[in-house]
């Protein structure tokens, strides 16, 4: 079923060959073949395949969005040839969608979504293609009910029961069913499946099912598929060569001397913005990430993403300023700087960060006792004036069993093993 040729173009077949091949070596060169053939044979599908694939790498080799825009045009006419054969068809439509992604042009991928979906009725990996276009944009509702319709007709398709599952555990909150869905899923080790993502929100929600045998389980089979680095170390965003260990110390640090200096010198100061902060309204805000079992948790973020946020830099002046002279900390593209005031009685459930690319240090501000926090299988708690200093990408829980507010200044800080520029063309977490 890999025949792209079709009876006409079997005529010209050595010219098509001999240009196909030229795509390789020198694309440019190829590009020219491929020009000259569509002006003698406009409707010959291998012919604009290949002045399109020509365009597509130059435009790849060059860095050129417009070479690659002109590339879709000639993809979209090879589609809308009525002979062109049904190989050829999807090879170029899932690429025509894979580029379109990639430009951010979702409506002209949707356009080739369904021109799949009504070729192949019989097929149900053109409607996962389309869901997870439709998860991309956050179009939650039409991706659940694409996949509802896949498993309507394959009630077994490893693709769909994942990504159902990942909407129910994700969008839904409801554990038991997405737990279902996702082991099922994964269980058929099926093309697409082996993501972290879903052994990473499958042992999550196991997790608070309370059955932390089976979520360790999952996160060990997820080591075994190298989606996790370690069963602790689960976060999905890494570089890989980097020393991973829960908890550091200050001394294995050396080039953040001076920030823990800075911070510890002028705790004091750091703990009346922060108290300040939380006597006004409109400052600290509930966490957002749905990480939390019980209680209160808030947070009042000064930088984030290398970023500051202005309005809560004018109310917390001198942190900022101690953050903003250290380069590391406020422009870490990869964290935060916040503060965390965490109240009586709350839980957070265990979890991981985004990235190992980043430490998580945290000033003690203000903290009663019966406050805990766990990394991996260590429990600690926090001291006012002090800094701990731990690996958020390892499981993490807290716990404030305690009587009064508990305050931390949160520092998130590049992994001292990253390079200058790695630093710089790390994307945005
Ligand atoms: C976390 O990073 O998840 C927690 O340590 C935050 C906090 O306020 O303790
Ligand atoms: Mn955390």
């Amino acid at each position: 079923h890999s025949n792209i040729t079709n009876e006409e173009d079997y005529i010209i077949k050595d010219e098509l060959d001999n240009a196909q091949e030229q795509l390789k070596k020198n694309a440019a060169f190829a590009n020219k073949l491929f020009e000259a053939l569509v002006k003698r044979y406009p409707f010959s599908p291998r012919s604009l395949y290949g002045k399109a694939q020509a365009l597509d790498i130059l435009a790849e080799q060059n860095q050129r969005n417009d070479l690659l825009q002109k590339a879709l045009e000639y993809y979209i006419k090879a589609l809308e040839l009525n002979n062109i054969p049904e190989y050829l068809y999807k090879i170029i439509g899932e690429r025509y969608i894979d580029r379109t992604r990639f430009l951010g042009q979702y409506n002209k991928a949707l356009v080739v979504h369904w021109k799949l979906i009504r070729k192949f009725p019989d097929n149900p990996i053109y409607l996962n293609i389309l869901a997870v276009t439709y998860l991309t944009v956050n179009y939650v509702e039409e991706a659940r009910s694409v996949l509802k319709q896949v498993l309507i007709r394959w009630p077994n398709d490893g693709f769909a029961l994942v990504h159902y599952g990942f909407i129910l555990k994700t969008t839904d909150n409801l554990l038991q069913e997405s737990v279902s869905y996702m082991s099922r899923g994964l269980k058929t080790k099926a093309e697409g499946v082996i993501d972290g993502r879903f052994y990473f929100h499958l042992g999550d929600a196991l997790s608070r099912l309370n059955k932390p045998e089976d979520a360790l389980k999952v996160y060990e089979e997820g080591v075994k598929e190298k989606v996790f680095m370690s069963k602790y170390q689960r976060s999905l965003y890494n570089v890989p060569r980097l020393t991973g260990k829960p908890w550091w110390k200050t001394k294995d640090l050396p080039t953040y001397k001076k920030l823990f200096k800075a911070l510890k010198d002028n705790w004091l100061k750091i703990r009346q913005e922060g108290l300040a902060a939380l006597n006004s309204q409109g400052y600290f805000q509930d966490e957002a990430e749905n990480l939390k079992d019980t209680g209160t948790w808030k947070q009042f973020e000064l930088f984030s993403r290398g970023r500051q946020s202005k309005k809560n830099c004018d109310k917390s002046p001198i942190t900022c300023s101690i953050i903003q002279s250290f380069p590391d900390a406020s422009s870490c593209k990869r964290g935060q700087t916040k503060f965390s005031v965490m109240h009586p009685k709350t839980h957070v459930w265990p979890h991981c960060g985004p990235t190992n690319c980043r430490l998580r240090l945290h000033l003690g501000l203000k903290i009663p006792p019966n406050t805990f926090i766990r990394v991996a299988e260590e429990t600690r708690s926090w001291k006012e004036g002090d800094i701990i200093i731990f690996d958020d990408s390892f499981e993490h829980e807290v716990w404030h069993n305690g009587s009064d507010f508990r305050l931390v200044l949160i520092v998130d800080i590049w992994h001292p093993e990253l390079t200058k520029s790695e630093k710089m063309s790390l994307s945005y977490i």
